[in-house]
């Protein structure tokens, strides 16, 4: 239990040094936003069953991004391996999301740079831009709630090193006694952060920890060349073979509303659009990739929508629907009298059948 959580803080911690090192050479970033670029979450539910198979989201309009450099958002770097299909949808309760990208077969059991991985990144506070991960200008050492306040984001990353694909990983008994957003088991980890250099599991911070968090996400992986839809164990890894064309999935859901109490969690409304994005890591030509080294979906924050399950359910209160409904129940209590008067009669007319006692 020990090592796996090393690790995974371990893992954590480099990805962050990364992030500095890289977001201090970058000196000419620039952004060329795609107004159109908006997704919506459908009420659908009961439709997807969090298992990272694709096919019962077939239905489901999806939304095509170019995954460019986070760092340098140029479509000359695009990802060559196509681009990520985005899909959510919501059921009033969980939103869910599948991130498909296409991508030849890698896998290294254990060794997460060695794999892809996804992160979703959401607007949490309101000043919290998309670059620069929240955008607190605080340095590492001075960043906490108070200086950064109103820059926080919401992050969900997943690395598959040690995940089962078809299997659920994400918020579990073991860490969420804990009281903090880690998954020692599949690494599929709820973190918040100000900037690059300011972030972290949630609950955990530089000034003291603070056990109320949990990990609220839950997902699962898979790939295209996969054989066998029954369950795969430990022992199946690498589960494909090397370089096999195909596509990758990532399914994740969390509840639309969180127990969080430290700003930490995005809070999804019905009616209501979120800022959020996606990013996506792949080791390249065999190199484990680095934590600044990803693809994102845009360089700003693309709209997400929440849709009512049915329009047509919403009633504006209005005068003469107030009166309606009150004739209504007048009618309905007319009506009710005659029953009752009814049911009187009717009784006093049967009571010729006398009440027979069941013997035991
Ligand atoms: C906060 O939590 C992290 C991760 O669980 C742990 O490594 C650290 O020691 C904790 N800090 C304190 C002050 O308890």
């Amino acid at each position: 239990m020990e090592q796996p959580l090393f690790l995974t803080l371990f893992l954590l911690f480099s990805i962050g040094i990364q992030f500095v090192s890289s977001h201090q050479e970058s000196g000419n970033w620039h952004c060329e936003t795609d107004e159109e670029s908006r997704i919506s979450a459908e009420f659908m539910p009961g439709v997807v069953t969090l298992d990272g198979h694709a096919d019962d989201w077939d239905n489901i309009e999806g939304f095509e991004f170019s995954l460019l450099p986070a760092l340098d958002p140029d479509h000359d770097h695009e990802y060559k391996g196509g681009k990520m299909t985005v899909k959510a949808l919501h059921d009033g309760k969980d939103v869910y999301f599948l991130l498909k990208v296409d991508g030849e077969y890698v896998y290294k059991k254990g060794n997460d740079k060695n794999c892809p991985s996804v992160a979703l990144m959401f607007q949490v506070g309101e000043s919290a831009t998309y670059h620069s991960m929240g955008g607190c200008k605080q340095s590492p050492d001075v960043c906490n709630k108070k200086t950064c306040r109103g820059h926080e984001v919401d992050i969900m990353h997943f690395s598959i090193g040690n995940a089962i694909p078809g299997r659920l990983y994400g918020g579990n008994p073991v860490d969420n006694r804990d009281g903090n957003g880690g998954d020692r088991f599949g690494h599929l980890v709820d973190l918040y952060a100000w900037s690059p250099h300011c972030m972290n599991l949630d609950g955990v911070s530089s000034t003291g920890n603070d056990t109320s968090a949990q990990n609220d996400w839950r997902g699962a992986w898979w790939h295209s060349s996969f054989s066998t839809h029954s369950g795969y164990s430990e022992e199946d890894s690498p589960y494909s073979t090397k370089g096999q064309k195909g596509t990758f999935y990532f399914e994740f859901s969390r509840a639309l509303r969180t127990m969080d109490r430290l700003q930490q969690d995005v809070q999804f409304t019905i009616g209501q659009p979120s800022k959020f994005s996606a990013a996506f890591w792949y080791p390249e030509d065999g190199n484990p990739w680095h934590g600044s080294g990803h693809y994102t979906i845009g360089c700003d924050w693309v709209p997400l929508d929440v849709p009512p399950g049915s329009s047509a359910g919403i009633k504006v209160v209005s005068r003469s629907s107030w009166d309606a409904a009150n004739g209504f129940a007048f009618l309905l209590s007319v009506v009710s009298f005659g029953v009752s008067f009814f049911v009187a009669y009717w009784v006093h007319k049967k009571n010729a059948i006398s009440f027979q006692p069941i013997d035991l």
